[in-house]
C-alpha cells in the first residue's frame, strides 16, 4: 500500500468497527479540454495521487451515522427520510449518494461511515467527486450491490446533480473512477470512449498553483454556462455545441447573442485543442502541448469567462517566466487551482510568483507536485 493511502487507512481504523470495508477513491486534473464535457465534447484527465477514504460498516440499525475526522463533524439520518434531510454543505454528497443509491433501487441497511482524506477542497482537484465515489464503492462491496463502475459513476454524477445542484458533467467522477497509473486519458464525453497515453514530461513537471481562491460551482455561474450552451446546440438543432463546425457556428453570428456566440466558439476550439494536446503528447512535442494549455486559458478567460484575476496573474506570471511550458486555470474555475508545466530545474519562478502573490493579494500560494495513479479502489483487498 502506498504511504499516503496507508496513513489515511490507519487514521480510519481507529474509528471503524474490525468488520469496515474501506475505500478510497482519487482526486482528478484535466491536462486538458475545460467546460467540454457536459457539451458532449473531449477531455484529457487523470486521477492523482491525492483522494479521500472512507469506512463504512453495518450498525443493524436504520440509521446513517457519519463522520468526518478532517472537518471534525458528525451527523446522523434515517434511510427513510433520505431525501427530506436538511443537509449542511459536504453532508449533501452523502446525502446525495445514498438516495440515488435507494430510488435506483438498491436496499441498503443502517451502516457507519467515517470519511478521511488528503486532497484540498473545493480546489479544482474533485474533491467532491473522490467523496462520492469513495462512498459509492463502499456501499457497493458493502451491500453486495453488483454495481459495475460505469453505473457507479452515474450514481456519483445524479447524487451532485440531484442535491448539490450543480449540473455537472461526466470527467471528474469518470477521471476518479477509471485513472490509471502515470497515465491520462483523452474521453469522448458522450460515448464515453477513452483511450489511455501514458505521460511523461521528461525535464519537466507538472505544478498545480492553489491560488486560494476557493470556488464553489454551486453559486457560480457554471450552470449558467451549460443553460447557454445547450440553448444555442437547440438553435442549431444538434444535441452538443460540441457538434458544431466553427464555420457553421460563424455563418449564424448575427442570430445569437454576443454570450452565446463567445461560449460555443470556446466549446468548439477547446474540442479541437485536446485533440491537438493528445497528439501533441504522443508525438512528446512538449512545446506544442504547452502552447495549447495557455491558448486554453485564454480563451477560457475571454470567452467562456470562468477564470478570475488571481488565476489570470499567476497564468500570465507563469508566461512571463521562460521557465514554465504551458499554464492555464483547471476545472470548474472562478478559483482552485492552476495547472503548470515547470522545468524541473527551475528556481526562480516559484519564489517570485509568491512574493508578487502576497504582495499583489494578501494570499499565500501552495504548490502541490502531483503523481498520476490508479482510480477508485477498495482498499481491503491491498
Ligand atoms: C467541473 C465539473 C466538470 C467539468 C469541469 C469543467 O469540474 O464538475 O464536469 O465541467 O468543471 O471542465
Amino acid at each position: 500500500m502506498d504511504k499516503d493511502i496507508k496513513s489515511l487507512y490507519e487514521k480510519l481504523l481507529k474509528h471503524s468497527k474490525v468488520d469496515a470495508v474501506y475505500a478510497y477513491a482519487p482526486g482528478r486534473i484535466n491536462l486538458i479540454g475545460e467546460h467540454t464535457d457536459y457539451n458532449g465534447g473531449y477531455v484529457f484527465p487523470a486521477a492523482i495521487n491525492l483522494g479521500i477514504m472512507t469506512s463504512v460498516s453495518k450498525n443493524r440499525t436504520n440509521q446513517v451515522k457519519v463522520m468526518s475526522l478532517n472537518m471534525d463533524n458528525y451527523f446522523e439520518f434515517n434511510l427513510n427520510t433520505v431525501n427530506t434531510v436538511k443537509y449542511d454543505g459536504w453532508q449533501n454528497y452523502v446525502g446525495g449518494v445514498v438516495s440515488q443509491l435507494i430510488k435506483h433501487g438498491y436496499s441498503l441497511e443502517g451502516f457507519n461511515l467515517c470519511i478521511t482524506g488528503n486532497i484540498p477542497i473545493g480546489s479544482g482537484l474533485s474533491s467532491s467527486a473522490a467523496l462520492e465515489n469513495s462512498i459509492v464503492i463502499a456501499l457497493n462491496k458493502l451491500f453486495s450491490l453488483g454495481l459495475s463502475k460505469h453505473e457507479m459513476v452515474a450514481i456519483s454524477q445524479k447524487a451532485e446533480h440531484d442535491f448539490v445542484g450543480v449540473n455537472c458533467g461526466i470527467m471528474d467522477q469518470y477521471g476518479s473512477m477509471f485513472g490509471k497509473s502515470d497515465n491520462a486519458f483523452l474521453l469522448q464525453c458522450s460515448s464515453l470512449e477513452s483511450t489511455f497515453l501514458p505521460v511523461d514530461f521528461e525535464e519537466y513537471e507538472l505544478v498545480l498553483i492553489n491560488s486560494h481562491v476557493n470556488h464553489s460551482l454551486g453559486d457560480s455561474e457554471y450552470n449558467v454556462r451549460r443553460k447557454t450552451c445547450e440553448r444555442v446546440a437547440s438553435k442549431f438543432g444538434v444535441k452538443y455545441v460540441s457538434e458544431l463546425k466553427s464555420s457553421v457556428l460563424l455563418a449564424k453570428k448575427s442570430e445569437l447573442t454576443k454570450n452565446e456566440f463567445q461560449r460555443a466558439n470556446f466549446v468548439i476550439e477547446e474540442n479541437k485543442r485536446v485533440l491537438s494536446a493528445f497528439t501533441a503528447l504522443q508525438e512528446k512535442d512538449l512545446k506544442t502541448f504547452g502552447k495549447l494549455l495557455y491558448e486554453s486559458h485564454a480563451g477560457l478567460q475571454f470567452e467562456y469567462e470562468v477564470s478570475c484575476k488571481e488565476l489570470d496573474f499567476l497564468v500570465e506570471s507563469a508566461r512571463s517566466s521562460g521557465e514554465v511550458l504551458g499554464a492555464r486555470m483547471m476545472g470548474g474555475g472562478f478559483g482552485g487551482c492552476s495547472l503548470n508545466l515547470i522545468n524541473k530545474e527551475s528556481k526562480m519562478f516559484k519564489e517570485s510568483i509568491t512574493r508578487t502573490y502576497l504582495k499583489k493579494f494578501n494570499k499565500k500560494l501552495s504548490f502541490i507536485a502531483v503523481k498520476l495513479d490508479n482510480g477508485a479502489r477498495i482498499i481491503n483487498d491491498e
